[in-house]
């Protein structure tokens, strides 16, 4: 018999990266598991997918990763509702895909951590799956040349704020990461005008267009590898806790007229 706060869970892999967090018992909570706890795991894995665990009311959920840090906090509050839109004004509400990107470029502060709630997700087949890229095993995979150019990179962000964030920002390609120390890379696919809604200006500093254009290519195609992209299929329920600085994500389009429903979080 299980008694309250008293939490069995298995642990799985996913591939390349990623684990699985299954409750083994009826009653689990999410609470149960000790912010410090699903820190460390999302460090460890860089994704951390919690199944089994009925999703939390936003002020639940808003109180639990309190306990965690500090919450990011935008115009429409603590708690994005990322749902497909009509006549969306941002990409991020629209049916196409979400190229790669880090979260809170254009915040005061980066987050470290974000956490989605998948409270409808979209029918099998319907696409809308999140993409992980795993920056670290990038820059693992590259030549210490390309690394050292890398390093040497600063890229620029334009975008207008028709959304819940825009503006200008400016990061160098590479810094490190906060809590392990590990290089990772910051990086924002750029976003065509003839595709996206609002879309993100990106340039590369001290390049033209044109020279920037290869450069680019190179780091999208690095970035895609399938070896380094851990592809996450919502289910209704899921729980899904990131590493903000370790891993870039986007989003796959959605096929037919499926829909979604997340709600996310982001932990400073
Ligand atoms: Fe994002």
């Amino acid at each position: 018999m299980t008694t309250a706060g008293e939490l069995r869970v298995d642990r799985t892999p996913l591939a390349p990266f990623g684990t699985l967090v299954t409750a083994q018992h009826d009653g689990a909570d999410l609470r149960d598991i000790a912010p410090a706890t699903l820190e460390r795991w999302t460090i460890e894995s860089k994704v951390v997918v919690l199944r089994g665990f009925p999703l939390l009311s936003r002020e639940d959920l808003l109180t639990y990763c309190e306990t965690w840090g500090e919450v990011l906090t935008w115009d429409f509050g603590a708690v994005l509702d990322l749902v497909v839109q009509e006549e969306p004004k941002n990409y991020l509400f629209s049916r196409t895909d979400v190229p790669f990107h880090w979260d809170g470029a254009f915040a005061r502060a980066a987050p470290r951590y974000f956490l989605f709630q998948c409270v409808e997700a979209p029918v099998p087949g319907g696409g809308g799956e999140t993409v992980f890229s795993d920056s670290t095993d990038v820059i693992r995979r590259a030549s210490p040349e390309l690394v050292r150019e890398w390093a040497a990179t600063e890229v620029s962000y334009r975008t207008e704020k028709l959304g819940y964030y825009g503006g200008e920002t400016v990061s160098p390609l590479l810094t490190t990461h906060s809590e392990t120390g590990e290089t990772i890379m910051r990086y924002g696919e750029p976003l065509d005008p003839e595709r996206y809604r609002n879309p993100v200006w990106v340039s590369v500093g001290g390049r033209s267009a044109e020279e920037a254009e290869p450069f680019m290519v190179d780091l999208r195609d690095r970035l895609h590898h399938p070896d380094v992209c851990y592809h996450h299929e919502w289910a209704d329920g899921d729980i899904v806790a990131v590493d903000n600085q370790a891993l870039l994500h986007g989003r796959n389009a959605f096929r037919g007229n499926s829909s979604r429903h997340l709600q996310r979080i982001q932990i400073l």
